[in-house]
């Protein structure tokens, strides 16, 4: 997990991913904050090697709540340079996850490929292809802004029963035009975001994308669809996958240590494809395994690097690794 990892132009210090975490701390226009500078700064601090901001609103509407951090405006870029600027100067290579909410979107307009609401949502609006166009757009801006801001990842959220998952799945997209009912037609919206983001996004900077592999429901997305997702999208360049589950309705999930690992080892065996590990992922050891027998070439630290930010430190006491501000802290000092 200390072995580096070169993707495009990067260089991965390790293999160690904080996973994009919503922080409801941004102000209401959806600018960073204080809390993001030391938020993020400490966990760079920490030698977490890659470190992904949280869902981060391409639409206004698009937000998961109204503390969001936003990328729908260009007053949103200098806020977002200072958290880059921060974690990189510590050396960490530092994402965004962009993301819209769609039908599970908060505040009063909800959009969605259908009008099927959410339970205890109201019934979202189900776009024209008209106004599909209009949010692709508004994914491809995203994308400039992230470029602006000196972002070194870019990752677009296609998981947990958001807009693009909710365009992927049969359980929620039921419209009748090129966007829905054949696999082809549900995975149009994700590929015309890719090749609108890509439009702005460096050719030699990695693109990653966020996926639900599996809906846990019957007529739900399983892991053979997500394997052919992942697989289209690297045909169309896509680098990097970041593999999750659920969010599409709720479902009966069986949740332990590393429950979601075999689904990162199916894409990156079935698509051939650099894949981040995620859920329920705590100790070195399991870290270690997953890296050394090539389940997954990086391992996200959730809610785990909530707890304990230096978790990387502690996993290797080495004065090389450590800053120089804490070596006093070293165990062997
Ligand atoms: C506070 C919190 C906020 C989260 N926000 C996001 C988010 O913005 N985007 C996302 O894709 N996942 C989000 N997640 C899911 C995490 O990225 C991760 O997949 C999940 O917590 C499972 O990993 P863990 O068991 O290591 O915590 C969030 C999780 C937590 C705990």
């Amino acid at each position: 997990m200390f072995t580096p990892f070169e993707l495009k132009s990067v260089t991965f210090p390790n293999r160690i991913v904080m996973p994009p975490m919503c922080m409801y701390s941004a102000t209401e226009a959806g600018e960073a904050t204080d809390w993001h500078l030391v938020h993020y700064g400490t966990r760079a601090v920490g030698k977490v090697g890659f470190i992904i901001l949280e869902a981060t609103a391409v639409e206004k509407r698009g937000r998961l709540s109204g503390q969001d951090l936003g990328i729908w405006d260009d007053s949103h870029i200098p806020g977002l340079r200072k958290v880059v600027e921060l974690c990189r100067a510590h050396g960490s290579v530092v994402g965004i996850q962009i993301a819209h909410a769609g039908r599970k979107a908060w505040g009063e307009e909800l959009v969605a490929p259908s009008a099927l609401a959410f339970p205890g949502f109201a019934v979202p609006h189900a776009l024209s292809k008209g106004e599909i166009a209009q949010v692709v757009e508004s994914w491809r801006q995203a994308a400039r802004r992230a470029r602006e801001a000196g972002f070194d990842v870019l990752q677009i959220h296609a998981a947990h029963g958001y807009l693009i998952h909710e365009f992927l799945s049969p359980l929620s997209n039921q419209r009748r035009d090129e966007y829905g009912g054949a696999f082809q037609n549900r995975l149009r919206f994700l590929l015309e975001v890719v090749e609108a983001v890509q439009s702005e996004w460096p050719e030699d900077k990695p693109l990653s994308v966020r996926l639900s592999a599996v809906d846990y429901l019957e007529g739900g997305l399983t892991i053979a669809d997500t394997v052919e997702i992942s697989k289209a999208l690297k045909a169309q360049g896509v680098d990097l996958m970041d593999i999750s589950s659920g969010g599409i309705l709720s479902a009966r999930i069986e949740l332990g240590p590393g429950y979601q690992v075999p689904f990162a080892e199916a894409v990156k065996k079935g698509a051939e494809m650099p894949t981040i590990a995620v859920g329920l992922i705590t100790t070195p050891e399991l870290v270690q395994e997953i890296i050394s027998n090539g389940r997954a070439d990086f391992v996200a630290l959730g809610r785990e690097l909530l707890r304990n930010p230096y978790w990387v430190l502690q996993a290797k006491a080495d004065p090389e690794l450590w800053p120089k501000q804490y070596q006093r802290a070293l165990p062997q000092n």
